[in-house]
């Protein structure tokens, strides 16, 4: 079979997939430090299938968006086209080829996830649930790779025995695969446990189809480190998950770089095409470790916005400038998405539309509540309100809460009009401390300035 465009899966080193971790931004960088291919987080079937694609003009991005919430599902870029590896989580042939098809003209390869023990993944039939069904794992592959214009590949981990774990990889190696990647643990075994490179040495040994040597960042320090996991398995290539989280610059020949060089860069690429913030904080907080335990990783741990976030390691002008500058150039975001395609669940979420102030009823202000900008308890939004209630002889304020994933927003109801924060806070006491706050403000009891000042306030 043809390929458009083929990928050597021969002597690279490979960014492993890493959900979260792996998303647009962090996967330039991969490539910038040396990373010869890059595997995008895992995206499931069922929410791909229903995204659309959408050319990003601001961005010179190609998003794949969900047409239900503006989310992006995806998205990539032509710096990586001819490099990227879409991973896909997947239980079902005719699913995954859609995918496939709406995807393979935007990237290098597609990746079936064959390991991940999760609950979510084995319950659906996915992940390391396919290991136990080799008869399904083998078709999904070779649906995809007889039909698809780009090569396919899987990643699995090894099985508890020797022997079965080389006749699954010459049982999936026939199916017209390019490369498989292996995790050298089995199932069960966590990151914590040693990997085993000697059982990877006998697969690879067996088998001529390139094998992608993977799960020994516990001894990853170095660049060299890396080529002598690859050794130790007699694999083909290798590729790299936790080490790469945490400091992406291991794949740099050069050595590895200092930690604020490493964010600071990053950070530039999630400025630069828009990356969500709490996607950009969640890879810093990797990177950080227990420099979050310092003072400036205490400031950080408070930021909601990429804005507060660039402040701290001095892109803070870079970031406003940018930020400007996609607005003007029609950086859609989500909303236009969302306005235009589902107004239902928008609704439902209670999310405002970005241009105006008022939604359903419900004054929105881009505020966020910074603990660490609050010095005594008497000083808190809520209590602030309540207190002005007690003194005006009103009804005390009350709050509803919405919940999206694991993110809260609060509508604070004070004197016949309802308040809320446009921010997503990570539990319900901030979601409520942001919409009294967006109340104090509004009613005159806050000063615009002071917000702004100290940074909760997004103008
Ligand atoms: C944050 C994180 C997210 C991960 N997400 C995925 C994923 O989406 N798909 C996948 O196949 N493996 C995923 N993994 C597993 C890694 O790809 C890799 O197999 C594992 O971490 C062992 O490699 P390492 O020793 O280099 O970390 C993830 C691992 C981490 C740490």
């Amino acid at each position: 079979m043809k390929k458009h465009q083929f990928l050597d899966y021969r002597n690279k080193l490979i960014l492993a997939p890493m959900v979260r971790v792996g998303t647009l931004p962090m996967r330039l960088l991969a490539l910038e430090m040396g990373a010869d291919i890059v595997y995008t987080e895992e995206l499931v079937d069922l929410k791909l299938i229903k995204s659309v694609r959408r050319l990003n003009p601001a961005l010179s991005t190609v998003d794949f968006v969900d047409p239900s919430d503006g989310t992006i599902v995806f998205r990539t870029c032509a710096l990586e086209k001819s490099k990227v590896v879409l991973q896909l989580g997947t239980s079902d042939a005719a699913r995954a080829l859609a995918v496939g098809k709406l995807v393979q003209y935007d990237v290098a390869g597609l990746d079936i996830n064959m390991g991940c023990p999760k609950e979510f993944s084995i319950k659906g039939g996915m992940g390391a649930a396919l290991l136990a069904d080799p008869a399904k794992a083998a078709h999904i592959l070779r649906t995809l790779s007889s039909q698809l214009e780009i090569p396919v590949t899987c990643k699995i981990r090894i099985l508890p025995d020797l022997l079965d774990t080389i006749r699954l990889v010459q049982q999936l190696a026939v199916t017209g695969i390019a490369a498989i990647g292996i995790h050298a643990r089995t199932r069960d075994e966590r990151p914590q446990h040693r990997p085993h490179p000697d059982v990877l040495h006998a697969v690879a040994s067996a088998v001529d189809i390139p094998i992608i040597a993977n799960g020994g960042s516990r001894d990853m320090h170095t660049y060299d480190d890396l080529h002598k996991f690859q050794a130790l398995c007699g694999a083909d290539s290798v590729m790299v998950a936790r080490a790469a989280q945490f400091n992406v610059s291991i794949f740099r020949k050069q050595g590895i770089l200092p930690v604020d060089e490493v964010i600071y860069k990053y950070l530039r690429l999630c400025i630069d095409y828009d990356n969500a913030p709490h996607n950009t904080k969640y890879c810093v907080q990797s990177i950080l470790k227990e420099l979050q335990e310092t003072p400036r990783g205490k400031r950080f741990l408070q930021c909601q916005t990429l804005q507060q976030i660039c402040e701290i390691w001095d892109l803070g002008d870079y970031c406003r400038r940018r930020q400007q500058e996609l607005k003007d150039r029609g950086n859609a975001g989500r909303a236009n998405v969302i306005l235009t395609q589902c107004p239902t669940k928008r609704q439902k979420l209670g999310l405002p539309d970005s241009s105006t102030d008022e939604y359903q009823g419900v004054i929105y202000r881009n505020v966020a509540f910074l603990r660490s900008t609050y010095t005594s308890d008497t000083q808190l939004p809520k209590m602030m309100l309540y207190v002005h209630a007690g003194r005006t002889d009103k009804e005390p304020p009350c709050y509803e809460t919405l919940r999206c994933d694991k993110l809260f927003r609060a509508i604070c109801s004070y004197d016949g009009q309802r308040y809320s924060s446009s921010f997503w806070e990570k539990n319900k006491k901030q979601a409520e401390q942001g919409a009294a706050l967006v109340a104090l403000l509004q009613l005159g009891h806050l000063r615009e300035k002071t917000l702004l000042d100290n940074g909760s306030l997004i103008s």
